[in-house]
């Protein structure tokens, strides 16, 4: 089974930008071509999404977002049917940025994910404690209760993100992710389980083979070509060796 890398641009790149990303992108890639074992997906700005083009034809596409409702009045928001119809494999639902400066909660994010399964892209479920604060239990507790409507869900990508880990430069012990892991596993034995948060092109390989994660959701490390193509790199050697 392949590794996933998710690149999460968020409000980063925008049309003009993403020309630059992509060109450069495939010039390293020319060198050398990767993603045999590891399958790369860019969550791009919905508007930036048309300007991913010149990216190698295998990195997929990803949305950050989509309505939790479907098509009529509902102004500014982005139908999963168009992320379908523009090429999206995946989208990320219920980011913590978005929980928290839109209010977002489990319930519109469960209608987000329905909306998505209808339209056949894979949906990737953020979740994550807020805090360091409190026992392990209870932490692991606050987590799994942003899992309580998937129970009859067979198949579903899972990010596990820490809010204090995001953009912070710090990341959780392997120790803490695996727990973390084996805890959703527990609960949902087929769900597959991605780690997010100050993923990096030096630590991305390590916490990959130190962990029971399946892959990472990367932030700041995806906006730049040569960082995102040293970090694929680098998780590609250290898991299925130098070729
Ligand atoms: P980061 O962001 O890698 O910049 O910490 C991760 C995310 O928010 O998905």
């Amino acid at each position: 089974m392949k590794t996933l890398l998710i690149g999460n641009w968020k409000q980063n790149i925008g049309p003009e930008e993403a020309g630059k990303f992509c060109q450069t992108y495939k010039e390293l890639t020319k060198e050398k071509h990767i993603h045999k074992r590891i399958e790369t997906a860019i969550a791009a700005p919905y508007i930036t999404i048309p300007y991913t083009g010149e990216l190698p034809s295998y990195i997929f596409r990803a949305g950050q977002n989509c309505s939790e409702f479907r098509l009529g009045a509902h102004t500014g928001e982005i139908d999963a049917s168009w992320l379908k119809s523009v090429g999206c494999k995946y989208c990320i639902i219920g980011h913590s940025e978005r929980r928290k400066l839109n209010n977002e909660t489990d319930d519109m994010v469960f209608n987000k994910y329905r909306n998505l399964i209808a339209c056949e892209i894979e949906p990737i479920l953020c979740i994550g404690d807020v805090s360091k604060d409190g026992s392990p239990d209870e932490r692991i507790q606050a987590i799994l209760s942003q899992l309580r409507f998937y129970s009859q869900e067979t198949s579903l990508w899972i990010a596990y993100e820490p809010v204090w880990a995001i953009g912070s430069g710090e990341v959780p012990t392997y120790e803490w992710i695996n727990t973390v892991t084996d805890e959703i596993h527990r609960l949902l034995p087929n769900s597959r389980v991605l780690y997010g948060g100050s993923v990096n092109e030096k630590n991305a390989a390590d916490i990959m083979a130190n962990t029971h994660i399946r892959g990472l959701l990367i932030g700041g490390a995806s906006l730049d070509a040569k960082k995102l193509y040293t970090l694929e790199r680098n998780v590609e050697d250290k898991l299925y060796g130098r070729r």
